[in-house]
């Protein structure tokens, strides 16, 4: 069999919607748009035909979407599909464009549930844009063209997201910003690395799949379409029990019971008392039970003693897809 030119190999990109895709009927309106109108081809077609000439893209329409709305059962397609991409020995590189809301959620969920093989020997590169495809200083075209910088690299691989020219590693990166273009961070770990330019300047090693698999295979994840219920509730002055019981006894009665909380505390994970019983409590009846916290910055630290356990360095809705996952 000859072999294949890797920086000639083909680049999947996958279209999920997103603001990348949006558009306004007024290219001034940086807010006014409807996320996940343009197709994936088409955002392709609008980069400079002088930038694509070296690449070997193929494109497929996965969603078409305002990540707000992400569910399960896109992340299953999604699943599949990049599994089939990556697995091909022609493709080098698997691309998502995205929304900006929940990018962090599905790459970390990609992270945990792709085939370690995969992921060991081929990127995944996810990339977005604040300002939709219609705005006349539009950000989606080079956080795409920076995607596709890192997409060729041989050397690439794991789930990283590319935005504003900076390379995210999926376990850190998180949306920080509302409005400005440069709206993700990758907190304490910081980027792994830099596009400037078309060229690739890495500060850290690319990441690596989980040491240790705590999910079932990636093609039983996309079979099952009984995901379990996850919930992850907020500590707050004042918050109570209350918000734990209801989710317990609704889950009950209409025979979807809750099978894991993620408490989103405050700074080192820390807990109201009365939310803390009420969790102790569910704890006890049989609900995985984990404790993050609500500050963008750190990771919490273990207690002695402590009664619920600590989310492992992820945010609430990190720790929310692992535990999901670990649960199927
Ligand atoms: C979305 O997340 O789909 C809309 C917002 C964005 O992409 O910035």
């Amino acid at each position: 069999q000859a072999e294949i030119d890797v920086r000639r190999k083909k680049i999947a990109i996958l279209g999920l919607g997103g603001t990348i895709a949006g558009r306004s009927s007024h290219p001034g309106d940086n807010l006014g748009y409807g996320a996940g109108e343009i197709a994936v081809t088409d955002l392709l077609q609008s980069l400079p035909a002088s930038e694509l000439v070296s690449f070997d893209l193929v494109s497929v329409q996965v969603a078409q979407l305002d990540s707000k709305d992400m569910d399960f059962s896109v992340w299953r397609r999604l699943l599949l599909v990049v599994g089939q991409h990556l697995a091909q020995a022609d493709v080098g590189a698997v691309v998502i464009t995205h929304g900006t809301d929940t990018l962090e959620e599905t790459a970390w969920f990609l992270h945990l549930a792709l085939d370690p093989g995969l992921t060991a020997a081929k990127p995944v590169v996810l990339t977005c844009a604040m300002r939709p495809a219609s705005s006349r200083s539009a950000d989606g075209p080079q956080n795409l063209l920076d995607a596709l910088a890192v997409a060729r690299l041989p050397q690439a691989r794991g789930v990283v997201a590319v935005c504003t020219g900076a390379i995210h590693a999926a376990a850190d990166v998180q949306k920080v910003h509302t409005y400005r273009l440069q709206a993700f961070d990758s907190g304490d770990a910081g980027a792994l690395g830099y596009v400037e330019e078309g060229s690739v300047r890495m500060l850290r090693a690319w990441p690596t799949p989980p040491a240790q698999r705590s999910c079932k295979a990636a093609s039983d994840i996309a079979a099952s379409d009984a995901w379990p219920r996850v919930e992850v509730v907020l500590n707050d002055a004042g918050a109570d029990g209350y918000v734990v019981d209801a989710l317990i006894e609704h889950g009950l009665r209409v025979g979807r019971p809750v099978r894991g909380i993620v408490v989103a505390g405050t700074g080192n994970g820390t807990v109201h008392v009365a939310l803390e019983g009420a969790l102790c409590r569910a704890q006890e009846a049989g609900v995985r039970v984990v404790r993050s916290t609500r500050c963008a910055y750190g990771r919490v630290l273990p207690l002695v003693d402590q009664v619920l356990a600590d989310s492992a360095g992820m945010s609430p809705v990190k720790a929310r897809i692992a535990m999901l996952l670990a649960l199927i």
